[in-house]
């Protein structure tokens, strides 16, 4: 597989084309941003890690019939993936309540929710991605009824093989972030990372955060945490 042009920059990976035209090569960074870019850094090695850990998850979740856009690690930074139009709505699951949730209504990080919670944002930088609904998706020409509906099925589904998996090595999911495109036949397939970017990780006894809160809080010890969900996860 040949690396050909580079076609766009996120804030956590790159993405360049193929001699392939459905296929693209991600480029996993080292660079992290909180608060919709406002916070800046590097977190040392976190592309290597993020790259092993959403290798090995999104290899988990396609062999329990979650279709995802990963097809090969290709080495230390980049994988190999199915080419997507990106639905542009960051779907997001919360299992204990915890930051914006619990800022946005006055609740205590680590509250049990009466039940799971899931919510869509609109993907818009310039608008700081707001909380909107199913309604809103739909009308805005976001994603469409059907699709909606097999998000939230697929999500719930995903919830459910990643909670088990990381309730196993003693690790809290308390909430994540996924997002989702088409392929060329248009059909739904899981996008972009699992990571301690996107997800918010608690040690199950102490409680101890495990993700990035770390460096959005300035809490230290950022590295350290995200080799410890690596090494928990995938023994590496
Ligand atoms: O900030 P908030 O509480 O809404 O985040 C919920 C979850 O979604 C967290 O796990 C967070 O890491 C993830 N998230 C993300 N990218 C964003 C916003 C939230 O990965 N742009």
């Amino acid at each position: 597989m040949e690396k050909k042009e580079f076609l766009y920059e996120g804030k956590a990976k790159k993405i360049y084309a193929t001699d392939d035209p459905d296929k693209v090569i991600v480029y996993y960074k080292d660079d992290a941003t909180a608060g919709n870019g406002e916070k800046k850094g590097t977190i040392a090695d976190k592309g290597i890690i993020n790259n092993e850990l959403t290798s090995y998850l999104f290899e988990m979740l396609a062999s329990q019939g979650v279709k995802t856009h990963f097809i090969e690690k290709l080495n230390d930074r980049e994988q190999l993936c199915w080419k997507l139009d990106i639905v542009p709505l960051e779907v997001i699951t919360r299992n204990i309540i915890a930051g914006s949730m619990a800022k946005r209504l006055g609740l205590e990080e680590g509250t049990m929710p009466k039940k799971m919670i899931q919510e869509f944002s609109y993907k818009d930088d310039e608008l700081g991605d707001p909380l909107i609904n199913s309604d809103h998706a739909v009308a805005i020409g976001a994603a469409t009824e059907e699709e909606v509906a097999e998000i939230l099925e697929v999500t719930a589904k995903i919830n459910q093989i990643l909670s088990d998996a990381f309730k196993k090595e003693g690790i809290l999911l308390v909430d994540f972030k996924i997002e989702f495109g088409r392929d060329k036949d248009g059909n739904l397939l899981l996008a972009d990372e699992i990571t301690p970017d996107t997800c918010r990780l608690w040690d199950a006894e102490t409680k101890k955060k495990l993700d990035k809160d770390r460096f959005r809080r300035d809490m230290g010890g950022i590295e350290e945490a995200y080799k410890e969900i690596l090494h928990r996860i995938t023994k590496k």
